[in-house]
């Protein structure tokens, strides 16, 4: 197996059988067959790395600390032999002029090939003068940008929806990537911050296919935003038997108990920390003892009551089921978030015979 890409990794001391195995867990991760993860590790191998052009919005450095807080050889790792990075501000050695020369000439020279990633969002109050680079403002970049890329990811809760610029009362005017780019495919990656493996999985199959992966309604790719917190969570049992912790420190914190009382968003939240986990697979809030606060769902700083129980049962095996026995649509108001959320809920239970979230 030869290419530039390989040689790269084999010049980190990645075997071929490391490159397999690396390549079957990507395909793994975003739910393609088997045999999807030769076809990767040699389209992998031989790929020219395409140009990536990131633009930091009006974002807190999370999410680029996400993607590289990781240990070599992981995949997170390696996202970077994956492309060309020509322009990321935090990361690149260019500063001032030479870096918008830089960025300038990755543009010119990749016109409608260039992966954009934006992390933060979009200021547009005040013709978007909140957030500027190079005196720019990042509206005016995005604008000029995004019409000569082949594609936009959109990384993290803020590019993806607003996220906490977004929040009330947004002095900013902050909006998502996708309410003002309508004519290229974009691919959303919430999380406050998002997964990095996500991120590299979503390279790699672009890389390999030539397109995105497959994504939901809300722009998300299914593979990893396709299932709750909830669905996956090792704490389940616990929750279907009724067995929750009341404090952080009580008996059922200790034994490892459903953190629903305590405000676990899990029902309501996609996103694959239950089983991807973070920091190369060591654990995820859950496993830490804490809820999830549904960071990767819209508006979730606005939602707020991260300590507050969802208005929904705790245990709907016992009390929705024989509620939908005798044929009564069950009632269950859930007064957190916004309609996506009881979307969510709804898609969530009704598997336990929930008839209408709404009423
Ligand atoms: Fe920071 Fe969260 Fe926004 Fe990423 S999504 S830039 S981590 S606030
Ligand atoms: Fe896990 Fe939270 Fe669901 Fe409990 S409510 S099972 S802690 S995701
Ligand atoms: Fe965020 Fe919940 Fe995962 S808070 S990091 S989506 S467990």
């Amino acid at each position: 197996m030869q290419g530039p890409l390989f040689d790269s990794f084999a010049g980190r001391g990645l075997s071929r059988r490391g490159f397999l195995k690396y390549c079957a867990t990507l395909a793994s991760l975003l739910a393609l067959p088997p045999s999807a993860g030769r076809a990767m590790a040699e389209a992998l191998a031989a790929a020219r790395r395409p140009s990536v052009i990131w633009l930091p919005f009006q974002e807190c450095t999370g999410c680029t600390e996400s993607i590289t807080r990781s240990h070599t050889p992981t995949i997170e790792g390696m996202i970077f032999d994956m492309v060309s990075l020509d322009y990321q501000e935090t990361l690149m050695a260019a500063a001032g002029h030479q870096a918008e020369q830089a960025l300038a000439k990755a543009v010119e020279d990749n016109k409608g090939k260039f992966l954009l990633i934006v992390d933060g969002s979009v200021a547009t109050g005040l013709e978007g003068a909140y957030s500027c680079i190079a005196g720019k403002t990042n509206l005016a970049l995005l604008k000029e940008l995004a019409p000569h890329a082949a594609a936009i990811v959109a990384m993290g809760s803020c590019a993806s929806y607003g996220g906490i610029p977004k929040a009330n009362p947004n002095p900013t005017g902050a909006v998502a990537v996708s309410d003002i780019v309508k004519d290229k495919p974009i691919v959303n990656i919430p999380g406050c911050p998002p997964i990095p493996v996500v991120m590299t999985a979503v390279l790699a199959h672009f890389l390999t296919f030539g397109r995105l992966p497959e994504l939901d309604r809300l722009g998300r790719p299914k593979a990893f935003y396709g299932e709750t917190i909830h669905d996956r969570c090792y704490r389940r049992p616990f929750y279907d038997q009724g067995k929750f912790a009341k404090t952080f420190d009580d008996e059922g914190a200790r034994n490892g108990w459903c953190l629903f009382e305590l405000g676990c968003k899990g029902p309501v939240t996609y996103n694959a920390c239950a089983h991807v986990k973070w920091n190369d697979h060591t654990s995820w809030p859950v496993e830490s003892g804490h809820g999830c606060l549904g960071c990767s769902e819209p508006d979730f700083w606005d939602a707020g009551s991260f300590y507050k129980a969802l208005s929904m049962p705790a245990n709907p095996l016992k009390t929705v089921v024989p509620a939908a026995a005798v044929g009564v649509a069950a009632g269950v108001a859930v007064t957190w978030y916004n309609r996506s959320h009881k979307a969510a809920a709804r898609k969530a239970h009704e598997t336990a015979g929930v008839a209408d979230l709404e009423k």
